[in-house]
């Protein structure tokens, strides 16, 4: 199979001009909502599009931004939304669910309602999951950031929920980002506002994966960040501290790229080459949380240009995974702009996902779909 997602990538490229010179008209908002009544309606759907050894997930909404939005929780109270999260992915990713500040809201409390609510859907459909994220320097809650306590206490709390949470998950969870966004865009550690860092020096980030993987040694562990599409000083600290951490015999598995993407820069043209110099390292590679934002125009509605700029990102980023042998995962930060973290953080853009706010499939969409067919080869 893997050897036919090679020779096929040639082909992906081509079956694309179809989709994409037909998408651009206008989203499809109906193809989702029914069932598509013919013989290619397995097909239709992204995680059956796919290559047998490759999964598509996506990022479930709820938690984080959302709270602060006029709609209720996606995930327990939209029905589309769930419908169409289950049939469209192999591989979910909780937004938020997951984070210190929802799964640990006091020193001597756990809530696993949401965390637990998906891996339960999860499996249900069929799905793995990705846990996000166990060392991170945002989204602590205040008790553990203004808590004052010593580097001991410290680093017991740590091995405690790295413990607890990943245990609770155990044989349940594929890939943990174990550690998220450890290093600067220069390429320098986080050793002021990661608070593991800081209290506790970078040795840390080994023992956190050790506990991890004692805590399900089936799981996958991962660094994660933005910013390292391309090869450029950040990245290099990865590779630099992943050779590291490989040859001391770390249970380090993965690296992945978050591909947050915008169509103000151009595509990573080296996201190849630098997924691939992981992958020599034998460490499993992933896309985890693709997107791509554009500045919207007046009326608030792409233009054609802007979604085949949009389709064409989406395509050239999942082909780079498709042709990395270990790229075996690969992830959008949501399906629908409905639901988009984008336009919360950056005024004035957005139309980031695949879908519209009414679930129509976009240019994007189709370019993925057309592009796994391809890889898979039927
Ligand atoms: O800090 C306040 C908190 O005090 C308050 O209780 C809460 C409820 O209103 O709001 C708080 O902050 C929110 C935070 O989530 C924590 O819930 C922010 O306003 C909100 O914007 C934030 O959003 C999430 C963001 O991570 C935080 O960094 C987004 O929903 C989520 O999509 C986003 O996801 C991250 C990945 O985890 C890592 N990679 C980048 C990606 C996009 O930023």
């Amino acid at each position: 199979m893997r050897r036919l997602r090679f020779l096929t990538m040639a082909l992906a490229t081509a079956a694309l001009s179809l989709p994409l010179t037909a998408g651009v008209a206008g989203a499809d908002p109906a193809a989702d909502r029914q069932s598509v009544p013919h013989s290619n309606a397995r097909l239709d759907r992204l995680r059956d599009a796919a290559p047998e050894d490759f999964v598509v997930g996506t990022a479930v909404a709820g938690g984080g931004h959302h709270l602060e939005q006029d709609y209720p929780d996606p995930f327990t109270s939209d029905k589309t939304y769930r419908k169409i999260l289950g049939r469209q992915f192999s591989s979910v990713s909780p937004e938020n669910q997951m984070k210190w500040e929802f799964v640990h809201p006091e020193r001597d409390r756990y809530d696993f309602e949401a965390a637990d609510a998906i891996v339960g859907f999860a499996e249900r459909h069929g799905q793995v999951v990705r846990g996000h994220t166990l060392l991170w320097h945002s989204q602590n809650p205040q008790w553990l950031e203004q808590g004052g306590f010593s580097k001991e206490e410290l680093r017991a709390i740590l091995r405690e929920h790295v413990t607890t949470v990943v245990g609770r998950y155990a044989g349940r969870i594929q890939q943990w980002d174990v550690a998220n966004e450890i290093f600067d865009d220069r390429g320098d550690l986080r050793t002021q506002d990661n608070i593991w860092i800081r209290e506790l020096g970078p040795g840390i980030i080994a023992d956190a994966f050790r506990w991890a993987h004692e805590a399900d040694p089936k799981a996958k562990l991962f660094f994660n960040d933005y910013g390292v599409e391309s090869v450029n000083a950040k990245s290099d600290a990865y590779y630099a501290l992943t050779q590291d951490l490989i040859r001391q015999g770390v249970p380090v598995h993965g690296f992945s790229v978050q591909a947050h993407l915008s169509t103000r820069y151009a595509f990573p043209e080296d996201l190849e080459t630098n997924l691939r110099r992981f992958d020599a390292l034998r460490l499993e590679t992933a896309v985890t949380e693709l997107d791509v934002r554009m500045d919207l125009p007046e009326t608030g509605m792409p233009t054609d240009a802007q979604q085949k700029q949009q389709a064409d990102y989406y395509q050239r980023a999942l082909s780079a995974c498709l042709s990395v042998e270990d790229c075996n995962s690969f992830t959008i930060w949501g399906f629908t702009d409905k639901y988009s973290w984008v336009p919360v953080f950056f005024q004035g853009e957005g139309a980031a996902t695949v879908m519209t706010e009414d679930f129509g499939r976009k240019p994007a969409f189709h370019a993925l779909r057309s592009t796994l067919q391809a890889a898979r080869g039927d």
